[in-house]
C-alpha cells in the first residue's frame, strides 16, 4: 500500500537520456543527463539541469553554447560511460570511440551516431539545489528522416529508442496505445 514519507522519492525514470556536448578553448566534453526537457515550442528552447561538481558545467558555463544529442539503444553503453567517467581526466570521445562534427551554430560536437541533435545557444542559467538548469535557445536542428514514420512517430522496426530505468539499466517503448478524443 502506498505510504507518505519525508524521504525524497525520486521518480524521473524510465526517460530518454539527452547526451549534453560542449566545446571551450580546444576543449570538447560530453556528458549523461536524464533531467532535461523542451521549454518552449515556438520559439523553441531547451532546458538541461548539470551539477555544479561536473566538468560539463564549466565548459558549458564559459562556452555559452551547448548541443543536445540523442542516441539508440545500440549506442546505450556510450550513454552510461559518458554519465560515469568525467572529462576533467578522460577524454571520453576518444575512450568510447564516438566520432562527431562540429555543429554549425556552435563548435560543440555533434555525434556521429545521433539520430536527432539540437544545437543550443544559452539565454538563461538558474540555480536550484545542487544543479543548474542551463536553458538555450535552439538553433539548429538534426534528424535522420529514415528513421521516423510520415506522421513523426519514430519506426519501431528501425530506430530503438533507449530509455534509462535506473541502477545502470537501460529498457526501451513497448505496447503502443493510440486515443483520439473528440473535442467540440
Ligand atoms: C543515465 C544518467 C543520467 C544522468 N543525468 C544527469 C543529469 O541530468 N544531470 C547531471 O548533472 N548529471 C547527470 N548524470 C551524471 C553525469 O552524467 C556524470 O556525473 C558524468 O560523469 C559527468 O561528466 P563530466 O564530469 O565529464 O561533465 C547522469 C548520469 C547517468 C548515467
Amino acid at each position: 500500500m502506498r505510504q507518505p514519507t519525508d524521504r525524497t522519492v525520486m521518480h524521473s525514470y524510465p526517460g530518454m537520456v539527452a547526451i549534453v556536448t560542449t566545446h571551450y578553448k580546444e576543449q570538447d566534453n560530453v556528458m549523461a543527463a536524464g533531467w532535461h526537457s523542451y521549454i518552449s515550442f515556438d520559439p523553441p528552447i531547451y532546458g538541461v539541469a548539470i551539477g555544479h561538481e561536473r566538468h560539463t558545467y564549466n565548459i558549458v558555463k564559459q562556452a555559452g553554447t551547448f548541443a543536445i544529442n540523442f542516441l539508440p539503444m545500440e549506442k546505450a553503453e556510450f550513454i552510461q560511460q559518458s554519465g560515469v567517467y568525467t572529462g576533467k581526466n578522460t577524454d571520453k570521445f576518444s575512450l568510447c570511440e564516438m566520432g562527431f562534427d562540429r555543429g554549425i551554430t556552435t563548435d560543440a560536437p555533434i555525434l556521429h551516431d545521433a539520430y536527432v541533435a539540437y544545437e543550443c545557444h544559452t539565454i538563461d542559467v538558474n540555480k536550484y539545489g545542487d544543479h543548474d538548469w542551463f536553458v538555450g535557445e535552439m538553433k539548429k536542428f538534426y534528424r535522420d528522416p529514415d528513421l521516423f514514420q510520415s506522421d513523426g512517430l519514430p519506426d519501431d522496426e528501425k530506430l530503438t529508442i533507449p530509455l534509462y530505468l535506473g541502477r545502470s539499466v537501460y529498457t526501451t517503448t513497448g505496447e503502443r496505445k493510440e486515443f483520439r478524443i473528440d473535442q467540440d
